[in-house]
């Protein structure tokens, strides 16, 4: 099922997610529909705040559904480790149209629960690295606007107002 997703400024963006406790099957339908959801958006990272649900939870998949293997599902993260830094253009699915570049470390290692509740860890690189800053942001209530300079964030205000006046946002 694809799921809507919410835009800035919805205040469920901005709230620190609550930490996953139950690895039932609604949390598998939840993950799912988030892939769905992703995939539909043609995105490659999706967090559980963006589609309403105040949660420790978040998908990436690089492939944009055309390797199995490559979807990885983020429950309750942390990144326990980062070095060097990149600068480069981001985008998010709750900021259509909004493209700017950001600073994040260019490698990070990331501590997080699988579906089933176990605890693994895995290095990231290069956009996977900046996919897991920016996709744990998300649970923790941080949106990418915040990571910008003070006026490429202002810049994006400002068009986000605009496209609010015209009824397109
Ligand atoms: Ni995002």
């Amino acid at each position: 099922m694809i799921l809507k997703i919410v835009k800035y400024p919805e205040p469920v963006l901005s709230q620190p997610g609550e930490p996953v406790t139950d690895f039932n099957p609604e949390l598998r339908k939840l993950v799912a529909d988030m892939f769905e959801t992703t995939y539909a958006s043609q995105g490659i990272g999706l967090a559980a705040p963006q589609v309403g649900v105040s949660k420790r939870l978040a998908v990436i998949d690089l492939s944009m559904g055309k390797e199995p293997k490559d979807k990885i599902v983020l429950i309750n993260p942390e990144i326990i480790s980062s070095n060097g830094r990149l600068y480069e253009e981001e985008g998010c699915l709750s900021f259509p149209e909004i493209r700017e570049k950001v600073v994040r470390a260019a490698s990070v290692r990331v501590r997080a629960q699988d579906e089933k509740g176990k605890w693994f860890e895995m290095d990231g690189d290069d956009l996977l690295s900046r996919c897991f800053q920016h996709e744990i942001d998300h649970v923790d209530g941080m949106l990418f606007i915040f990571r910008m300079s003070a006026l490429k964030r202002d810049m994006s205000l400002r068009k986000i107002r605009k496209m609010q006046r015209d009824g397109v946002w």
